[in-house]
């Protein structure tokens, strides 16, 4: 079993030539990979826990049998509905592409495209994805059941306090609750709504933390967003990466 590298969303013929021309890449992104053979045949099974698919995938060269087929992904939001496939990249096997479809009630909204090097292992994980996402600007604490299925989180862009509107949800007796907060309401002294934080303490619970320790992350978080000069430097680094890994910066 080894780590392997996976770049989002990205252009497919794009990203191939910029690969085969030795430019920059994100790698934003790590999975576990094992290499399987079956009578002759090849493929691997991919694991990618705590993300979008808790269940092993299995991606056969051909296709066929074993294949995993099309995976549904669990969403924040009960008409939204994720459609996951993985194959191998027709034009070079050392690829494997992972389609995103995106659908509301129904109707396919987006497409995105994803690609897995599994052909050599990703010698350097943290440096890369670990450190490319502390700069990503948008966040999310997301708790998930075994199989993978969204429970409770939180998630906001990041921006100045003043300007983040944190939303919070967590199922309740069978029932989504969704809320949005402002990020100021952390700061000091706060007066307590107690929907707030009842939706606190289930996030807390459903993400292995104290209702306590969750609280203290986000009052740290609201006062380490009140310095724009910070803000200012971590977004303008998120856009430059952007820019270096399409090639153009
Ligand atoms: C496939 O991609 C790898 C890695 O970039 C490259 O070394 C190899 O030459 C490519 N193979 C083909 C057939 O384009």
């Amino acid at each position: 079993m080894y780590q392997v590298s996976c770049e989002e969303e990205v252009h497919i013929e794009k990203y191939h030539q910029r690969l085969s021309s030795n430019k920059g890449s994100l790698i934003e992104h790590v999975l576990l990979c094992i290499k399987i053979h079956i009578s002759g045949r090849s493929g691997v099974m991919l694991f990618d826990p705590g993300y979008h698919v808790s269940q092993p995938i299995t991606v056969m060269e051909d296709g066929l049998e074993l294949q995993t087929g099309i995976i549904y992904g669990s969403t924040t939001r009960p008409e939204v509905t994720r459609l996951y496939n993985y194959h191998y990249m027709a034009r070079n096997s050392s690829f494997i592409v992972w389609d995103v479809e995106e659908k509301r009630n129904g109707i396919t909204k987006s497409k995105s495209t994803s690609v897995i090097q599994h052909n050599k292992p990703f010698l350097s994980a943290t440096d890369i994805a670990e450190r490319r996402n502390l700069i990503y600007a948008f966040k999310t604490l997301l708790g998930r059941d075994a199989k993978g299925i969204l429970k409770c989180g939180l998630y906001f862009p990041v921006r100045e306090t003043s300007k983040v509107s944190l939303t919070l949800f967590h199922h309740a007796n069978g029932v989504l609750h969704n809320k949005k907060v402002a990020l100021s309401y952390f700061l000091s002294n706060y007066q307590k709504d107690d929907s707030i934080e009842e939706a606190i303490a289930n996030i807390a619970a459903g993400t292995g933390r104290t209702g306590e320790n969750l609280r203290s992350s986000l009052v740290t978080l609201a006062h380490l967003l009140e310095d724009p000069k910070f803000v200012m430097e971590v977004t303008n680094l998120d856009k430059e990466i952007e820019l270096i890994s399409k090639n153009e910066l």
